[in-house]
Formats: C-alpha cells, sequence, structure tokens
C-alpha cells in the first residue's frame, strides 16, 4: 500500500507531454506576458490594506525589514520554483513537481491545498474587489443597494440605519463571471487584458511612491522598530516576523507564472524569466511602498479599511486619490484574473493524470483554454464569493500557498540526488542551502499564521484525503500504466 502511495510520475512521461504541441493548449506567451502575468498576480489587496494594517499592528515603520524578509523567503522559493519549472513545463505546477519527486499521494494533497492558494484566493479578492468598487461608486453618487452588497452571513447597514442580513455580494459574482468569460476565450485574449491592468496598477504605485517621497516626516520613521509591548507580534522583532507573515499575502502570485507553462512559448527559459523577473519588480516596488507609507503618516494611523487613503489624505492630492483607488480596483482584477487561470490549469493536469474526472481534460476546439475546468472554477470561486464573508480567510489562502512552497523546496534537493543528469535550463543557486533557508523561512511564517488557521487547514487536508481514497486511488492512470507494465 505504501508503496502504491508513492508511486511516482516518470520525468520522461512527463518531458513527453511538456514537448506535445499537436494537442494541447495553445502556446501563445511570451517572456514579457508571463513577468506581466506575475505582477499581475502579485500586486493587489495586499500591498494596499494589509501593509498599512500590519505597520499598525505589528512591525511599525519597521514593516519595511517585513517586507524585506517576506521578499528573501519568496526570492528562496521562487528560485527553487525556476528550476522545477525550467526542468518539468507542466500546467500543474507544484502538484506536478510533487508527482515527479515525493509521489502520487503527496501530489494528491498538494494539488488540493493548491486549491486554497488558487480558487479561494481568488474569491476572497473578489470580495474585497466589490468594496472597492462599492465605495467608488459612492464617491461618485452612484449607490447600490447595500442588500446586493454582501452575502446572507454577513450584517448589513440600510439607509434608515437599521441592520440586516446581506443578500448576495452582486459586484463579487459578476465581475468572477467577467473574468471567466475571458479566459475561456482565449489565453491571448487574457494576456492582453492583464498587461494592460499591469500597466495602470504599477503606474498608480509608482506615482504614490513618487508623490509622497517630498511629503515623508522623518520623525514618523522614529523608532525605526517600536519596542515590543511584551506580547509575541506587538512589535519589536517578533513584530517584523508576525507582520513578515501577514503581508506575505501580497506577494503571493509569482508561483502561479508556472501554471501557464503549456501555453509559453519558451517554456524552458522563459518561465524562470517570468517568476522572478515578476518578484523581483514587486518586492522593490513593495519595500519602497512601504517606506514612504509608514514615512507620511503616523504607522498609529494606519489600521483602517483604507490605510492608503490616510497616506494620501496626508499628501493632500486629491486626484492621487482617486488613481489609487482605480489601481486597486484594476490591480485586484488582474489577481483574480491570474488565480482563476491557475486553478483550472492544475484541476485540468489533475485530471490528465486520472485523479480527478476525464471530461475534465477537453479542451475547447476554437479557442484551445481548458474550458470546462474553467467555468466549474469560476461558478464555484463566484458563488463562493457572492455568498461568504470569506475575506477573514486570507490567511487560510497564505498557509496553503507556504506549504506548496516548502514542498517545491524540498523538491529541488530530492530531484538534484535522485535525477542529478537531466538537464536543468535554470539551476537553483547553492544547493542545498537555498532551498533550505527557503523551507526554514515559509514554514516560520506558516507557525506566525497562528492555530486557527492551523486547524482550518488540516479540516481543509482531511476533507481532500477523504476524496482521493474514494475516488483518485482507484483512477490514477499512473498507476494503470504501471500495472499494465507498460
Ligand atoms: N498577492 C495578491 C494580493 O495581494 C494575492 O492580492
Amino acid at each position: 500500500m505504501a508503496s502504491r502511495l508513492l508511486i511516482t510520475k516518470p520525468l520522461s512521461l512527463l518531458q513527453q507531454e511538456a514537448a506535445d504541441t499537436e494537442h494541447g493548449l495553445k502556446r501563445a506567451l511570451r517572456a514579457i506576458d508571463l513577468v506581466m502575468l506575475g505582477v499581475g498576480a502579485i500586486i493587489g489587496a495586499g500591498i494596499f490594506v494589509l501593509t498599512g494594517n500590519a505597520a499598525a499592528s505589528h512591525a511599525g515603520p519597521a514593516i519595511v525589514l517585513s517586507m524585506v524578509l517576506a521578499g528573501v523567503g519568496c526570492t528562496f522559493a521562487g528560485l527553487c520554483y525556476a528550476e522545477m519549472a525550467s526542468m518539468i513545463p507542466i500546467a500543474g505546477s507544484a502538484y506536478t513537481y510533487s508527482y515527479a519527486t515525493l509521489g502520487e499521494f503527496f501530489a494528491w494533497v498538494i494539488g488540493w491545498d493548491l486549491i486554497l492558494e488558487y480558487a479561494l484566493g481568488a474569491a476572497t479578492v473578489s470580495v474585497g474587489w466589490s468594496g472597492l468598487v462599492v465605495s467608488f461608486l459612492h464617491d461618485i453618487g452612484i449607490a447600490i443597494p447595500a442588500r446586493l452588497t454582501a452575502g446572507p452571513f454577513q450584517m448589513v447597514s440600510l439607509p434608515d440605519g437599521s441592520q440586516v442580513a446581506g443578500f448576495v455580494n452582486l459586484p463579487a459574482l459578476l465581475i468572477v463571471l467577467f473574468v471567466t468569460f475571458l479566459l475561456v476565450v482565449g489565453i491571448r485574449e487574457s494576456a492582453n487584458v492583464n498587461n494592460f491592468i499591469v500597466f495602470v496598477k504599477v503606474g498608480v504605485v509608482v506615482a504614490f511612491i513618487l508623490a509622497g517621497i517630498g511629503y515623508i516626516n522623518r520623525d514618523n520613521w522614529t523608532p525605526f522598530i517600536p519596542p515590543n509591548t511584551g506580547t509575541f507580534g506587538a512589535f519589536g522583532w517578533s513584530g517584523i516576523l508576525a507582520g513578515a507573515g501577514v503581508i506575505f499575502f501580497a506577494y503571493i502570485g509569482f508561483d502561479a507564472v508556472s501554471t501557464a507553462a503549456q501555453e509559453a512559448r519558451n517554456p524552458q527559459r522563459d518561465l524562470p524569466i517570468g517568476i522572478l523577473g515578476s518578484l523581483v519588480v514587486c518586492t522593490i516596488l513593495y519595500i519602497l511602498f512601504a517606506a514612504v507609507l509608514t514615512g507620511v503618516v503616523p504607522y498609529s494611523k494606519l489600521n483602517t479599511a483604507a490605510p492608503v487613503a490616510v497616506g494620501v489624505d496626508a499628501m493632500k492630492l486629491a486626484w492621487l486619490g482617486t488613481a489609487m483607488k482605480l489601481g486597486a480596483i484594476a490591480g485586484l482584477t488582474s489577481v483574480m484574473l491570474v488565480m482563476l487561470l491557475g486553478q483550472p490549469r492544475i484541476f485540468w493536469t489533475m485530471a490528465g493524470d486520472g485523479l480527478l474526472p476525464s471530461w475534465f481534460t477537453r479542451v475547447h476546439p476554437r479557442f484551445r483554454t481548458p474550458y470546462i475546468t474553467t467555468i466549474l472554477t469560476g461558478v464555484a470561486v463566484a458563488v463562493t464569493g457572492a455568498l461568504f464573508p470569506i475575506g477573514v480567510l486570507g490567511n487560510l489562502v497564505s498557509i496553503g500557498t507556504l506549504f506548496a512552497f516548502v514542498l517545491v523546496c524540498g523538491g529541488v534537493i530530492w530531484m538534484r540526488r535522485r535525477q542529478p543528469t537531466v538537464p536543468r535550463p535554470f539551476r537553483t543557486p547553492w544547493v542545498p542551502v537555498v532551498p533550505i533557508l527557503g523551507m526554514v523561512i515559509c514554514f516560520a511564517m506558516m507557525l506566525g499564521l497562528g492555530r486557527e488557521t492551523w486547524e482550518r487547514l488540516i479540516i481543509w487536508l482531511i476533507i481532500g484525503l477523504v476524496i482521493y481514497f474514494t475516488y483518485g486511488i482507484r483512477h490514477s492512470r499512473i498507476a494503470r500504466l504501471r500495472a499494465s507494465g507498460d
């Protein structure tokens, strides 16, 4: 039984699948598109909201150091992803890397875990997007009925001041369905929309940094590391670690580039460029952004739903306030786009391996997109975002992602031992030091996310195990191939 669970997918078979250009998805993405996909997935709710909140509650101005720490952890993981993606350019990403290294059982666990990153991530962001749009429309005099802005498990205020339960979060529902439509219609079309959005959002982040530099008051940076209050994670050095755990969410997304492996024109060269290029761009922007935000206003004022607005108000630049809101709306749209691109491709790969129903593997005859899994994912995410107040589950998205990072770092060490001669167009430097440090930092951030998040992760994984033992284990293609002696 144990050997059955640890059955691995042969590298030769994976490379054969990666080389198949006849039956699969459309190879339309260039290196620049992949960098833009990464940036599209990374810059979102995290930088616009969590940076300010984490500064106010955990790190003070030293949130800049939290940014550096989370950025270093992600860079180590990103270097490992780059090696794996260049060696195994398959849309299943960490799921496929685990299948080649640790075996089917762990592959299933990580594939199931990635639903937290991609599908739950998209649903979480859709709720944040809805909040921003409702607020923007309100600013320009358009009111959406309150009961159409939240699901039934959340209270909303009516104009007469009374509190009632919401009905459906309509903006969240509509945006997810729109993005899903785009993803069905074509990868090139989706990438073009993403490229445009990325221009807009990087533009507003740069505008904030440049406009803010002149308003920095150095007193706001003193003390740079506020003394710990006596509680772990409340300022001081432990606050920097806790801040890193919280703002890790802002970095999630560079790994999503690897799910476009079978749509890249030259995946072995371009996937590492996409993964690492997007990470470097965003890390630099994030560190500058955090420094400016905590420089223009005292960090204690940043514990609000819209901390960036507090910073903009201090600059008294009304145009920048509007631009930031529009930039954030655009920003969150592309995060959803890339998450909703990644999830169906992971399901598509898992179905190809027999661990999910085979009809999931269908590719649209004209658009050459994995349309069945795209539509299923889109509908599930739209309904989740429309009904549940899932903003609180952001930490679950982070822990799920970190778990995948730990396994991918471990996978690099494992593969170097087991398959030392396989060509690696990109090689992670200083193995095993970089992967080990990646594992340690990512695991430390997992620990920083607290007990409740761990409990939720474990419950989620148990549900996944039930599905594997009732379905996947009996339909595995690799197990059948092995049994038939192929
Ligand atoms: N990094 C993405 C965001 O911050 C998930 O919205």
